[in-house]
Formats: C-alpha cells, sequence, structure tokens
C-alpha cells in the first residue's frame, strides 16, 4: 500500500474519550478504557488515590493531574470549568485525549459530560466509556437490587434545594452527605446543624430510628468495604468520610395500585375475548 499524503481535510483532528477507572485499584478498569488512556496524546485525570494515580502514571508518559485545581474556598464549579477549558485547550490543538476519573466517568461529575458536549458541537469526536461506579459497588457490597423496591439516588445538597418526591417504600441513596452546603473544597466542613436539615427533612417520610447505611467500598484491592448501621437521628454527629454514600431502606411496603391493577385486568379480559373471537 502506497502513503498518500495527507490532504488538507485530513490533518488529525482532535478527540476526547472520557473514560471511568472504576472504584478498586486494579480490578475495575476495562480492556477498552485501558487502550484510551494507552493511546492518547494527553491523558488527565481526577482520581480518588494516590496509588490509583500512580498506577496510571505506567499506562501513559503524559499523564496530568486535575486535583491541584481544586483549592480552599474556590467554588466547585470554577475548578470543574477550568477541567473542561483544559481538556478542549488540547482537543482543539488535534490531540487524541482521554481524561480518567474515578469510578464511572457520568456518575456525579459535572467536567465529562459538559467537554463531551463542547466538543461534539465543535464537530470533534467525543464519547464516553462507562466504569465501575460507587453505586455498583454498593449494589454488591450491600444486597441490594434496584430492581426489587425501585431506588432513588439523590446530590445530598441539591435534594435541600429543590422540591422532590421520596418514595420511602423504595431504597434512598444520597451522595456526598458529608460536603453538605460547601459549595467549595477544603473550605471548613460544615456543622451537624445542615446535617440536621436533611434529617428533619427525611422524617417527614421516615422515623427518626429509622436504619441508615454509610457505605464506602474498597478503594484497594487490600481493603473491605465499610459498612456502618446507624440511626437516622443520629446522622448529624456521625463521622462522615467524603467517600461515603448514604443509603436509606425502605421504611413502608409498596402499596398495590388497585386502580391500574383493575385496568390492566380489564386488557386482558378484552385482549383473551380478542383471541377466543
Ligand atoms: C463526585 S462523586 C463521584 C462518584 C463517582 N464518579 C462514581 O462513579 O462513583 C463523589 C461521591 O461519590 C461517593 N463515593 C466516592 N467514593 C466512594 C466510595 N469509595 N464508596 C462509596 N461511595 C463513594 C460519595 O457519595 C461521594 O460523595
Amino acid at each position: 500500500m502506497t502513503n498518500l499524503p495527507l490532504a488538507p481535510n485530513d490533518t488529525p483532528r482532535g478527540s476526547l474519550a472520557c473514560v471511568g477507572m472504576g472504584m478498586t485499584l486494579g480490578s475495575h478498569l476495562t480492556p477498552l478504557a485501558r487502550s484510551h488512556i494507552e493511546q492518547a496524546d494527553v491523558v488527565f485525570s481526577a482520581l480518588s488515590d494516590v496509588a490509583v494515580e500512580k498506577w496510571l502514571a505506567r499506562m501513559n508518559p503524559d499523564v496530568r493531574n486535575l486535583r491541584p485545581y481544586y483549592k480552599e474556598g474556590k467554588p466547585r464549579i470554577e475548578t470543574y470549568q477550568e477541567w473542561v477549558d483544559l481538556m478542549l485547550t488540547e482537543v482543539r490543538a488535534g490531540k487524541r485525549v482521554c481524561a480518567v476519573f474515578y469510578g464511572h466517568p457520568g456518575i456525579f461529575a459535572w467536567s465529562p459530560h459538559k467537554a463531551i458536549e463542547i466538543a461534539r458541537a465543535e464537530g470533534f469526536q467525543a464519547h464516553m466509556e462507562p466504569g465501575i461506579s460507587a453505586e455498583d459497588c454498593l449494589y454488591a457490597d450491600l444486597g441490594i437490587d434496584p430492581g426489587s423496591h425501585g431506588c432513588q439516588h439523590f446530590e445530598a445538597s441539591q435534594l435541600l434545594f429543590s422540591e422532590r418526591r421520596i418514595d420511602p417504600a423504595g431504597y434512598l441513596v444520597l451522595w456526598q452527605v458529608a460536603p453538605l452546603g460547601n459549595w467549595s473544597v477544603g473550605a471548613f466542613p460544615k456543622g451537624p446543624a445542615y446535617r440536621q436539615v436533611l434529617v428533619d427533612l427525611l422524617s417527614q417520610d421516615y422515623p427518626l430510628e429509622h436504619e441508615i447505611i454509610i457505605y464506602r467500598c474498597a478503594t484497594l484491592p487490600i481493603e473491605k468495604a465499610s459498612i456502618r448501621r446507624a440511626a437516622l437521628r443520629d446522622l448529624p454527629h456521625l463521622q462522615l468520610g467524603t467517600e461515603e454514600t448514604v443509603v436509606l431502606p425502605p421504611s413502608q411496603p409498596v402499596k398495590p395500585n388497585l386502580a391500574i391493577r383493575a385496568r390492566l385486568a380489564e386488557l386482558d379480559k378484552l385482549e383473551q375475548a380478542d383471541i377466543s373471537a
């Protein structure tokens, strides 16, 4: 095969792949995500663990850590916008960019979605590779099947700021409870009064003695998942890490919807009548 010279419109175009590293070092990275990392010209990373950062550094010679952009007192959204700008600058320069985020890159992660949206709008190839998230680990470690009772997920601060309908017959998963009310990283943790507001809101649907589960999945292969149980009323005074997710199991049985069941039974009868006609 002869090597034809590149036509002007064949000049290499930048691209963006946002991939997930999974939660646990060494065991969650998919072969496809790994190949994006290895083949990229530039890799950006926002990971949860220094050990994972070191592992990633062995896969590509140009890994740039995004975490130092977090600053005490600086609004998170400002940091996340900077991450988007950094990724897009390299894409526009014609580089194959891979951005690696811990867990799933699209779960509670603003920058990957935004960067992909902008890159596509500018005509670049951009996509997301899913990863194993804290949510996936939670189902495995806590033995929860979201299909059994249904499962709602909320960012804890968002649950306070907006009017939402909580369904206490299903599971409720609350993310980012530790930094509740904090819009910057590294700022002083807010006091128990902030979590008390959350407890007061939840107590409209759950008894105060209802069991809550504070969950942290393993990020290193030598670790075990941490599963702590407490009463809802104690949430304001519990020690809570930024890597912990709070789960409320159902507090009520699922009520049958008698009106809809009757309607479906009518449809069954009509269908049966059609078949026998
Ligand atoms: C910015 S989100 C990142 C989620 C991540 N993209 C994922 O796919 O799981 C941070 C929140 O994820 C949850 N989280 C992070 N690390 C965790 C861990 N090791 N175990 C359980 N939940 C975790 C916590 O609720 C934390 O506040």
